[in-house]
């Protein structure tokens, strides 16, 4: 704990002295949350970065996160406490054959959810977050031809919400597909009063069982407003932090993943960046994330179009 709270200061002081910002998402550590500036989904993170003034951006999250900020911001240092936190899901979605799969579909508009390297982002047309999915899909006539990628769960949870028929990559996120539907059910028997809550990446019989399906904020915002004392949360375990925080008195269990003996609920990409990490990259100002001038202008445009219409 004295350790913990030497380094939290520290990392305070450096931040200060090089004009430097931390946004962490929610599933970062408790520790890397509660010392973070501003913390919040994909999507918040993303429009933070547009208007921010700080010289330095310390992006604790993922890579595809880091990416996407280095994009908005070309001027600023932006930097990841771990490099190699990844995304599985953006993996699922190598650019050469999602590029194969845009040309073997001519005349479809090109919407990608933003876990995805910038390459992907460069051929697409709009980009979304699990918060504006269904809203920039629904700003497209609804005859409009689309091919939606890489998240199959989230594809098929918009189209079944929209009524369209959208072409889906098929991706998927590891920890969102690990969930046990028959543990969920059984753990829902034993708590009558809990409202399930669960993101849109998990797979449809899941969702099937879900009162509430939305991203990482909207989750948190309905476990906060309504007026339910019990709930079941079926997202990556790192958002309980922000939850229990939120809502002291209310219970939130997390769903049961469907091998009881790992801590499957947990992202470890997003596990990578830990207190004292974050103090290195804050010292020795990397690792920094870079994202090569032609595909960043590219990955920019779709960006700014998901940014505008989500306004
Ligand atoms: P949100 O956009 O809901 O924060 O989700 C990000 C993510 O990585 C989900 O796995
Ligand atoms: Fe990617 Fe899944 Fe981790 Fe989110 S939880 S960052 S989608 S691997």
């Amino acid at each position: 704990h004295e350790k913990r709270a030497e380094l939290s200061e520290a990392i305070t002081r450096l931040k200060k002295e090089k004009n430097a910002v931390i946004l962490a998402h929610y599933y970062q550590r408790p520790e890397i949350q509660d010392l973070a500036d501003y913390i919040g989904d994909s999507l918040a993170l993303a429009q933070i970065s547009a208007r921010l003034t700080q010289d330095i951006i310390v992006l604790c999250g993922v890579n595809f996160m880091g990416e996407t900020a280095k994009i908005i911001c070309p001027g600023k240092k932006v930097l990841i406490p771990d490099l190699s936190a990844g995304c599985s899901l953006a993996d699922s979605c190598p650019a050469p054959e999602f590029e194969k799969f845009i040309k073997q579909n001519p005349g479809h508009t090109v919407i990608s959810y933003v876990n995805t390297s910038a390459a992907v982002k460069a051929l697409s047309d709009v980009l979304v977050t699990s918060t504006n999915a269904r809203q920039i899909v629904e700003s497209f006539p609804p005859e409009t031809p689309i091919i939606f990628g890489p998240d199959r769960n989230l594809g098929n949870y918009i189209n079944s919400v929209t009524g369209r028929n959208m072409k889906l990559w098929n991706g998927a996120c590891h920890v969102h597909e690990q969930f046990s539907v028959e543990k969920l059910a059984e753990l829902k028997r034993q708590h009558p009063d809990a409202k399930v809550l669960a993101h849109p990446e998990c797979p449809k019989q899941l969702l099937l069982l879900a009162d509430k399906t939305g991203s990482t904020a909207a989750l948190l915002k309905y476990a906060a407003s309504q007026p339910f004392n019990k709930f079941i949360v079926a997202t990556e375990s790192g958002i309980l932090h922000q939850m229990q925080k939120e809502c002291p008195e209310k219970t939130f269990i997390p769903a049961p993943p469907a091998d009881s003996t790992c801590a499957c609920n947990e992202c470890s990409f997003m596990k990578l960046n830990t207190l004292e990490k974050l103090y290195n990259c804050l010292l020795t100002e990397s690792p920094e994330v870079n994202v090569d001038a032609a595909t960043a202008e590219r990955a920019l445009k779709p960006i700014e179009r998901m940014l505008q219409i989500s306004e």
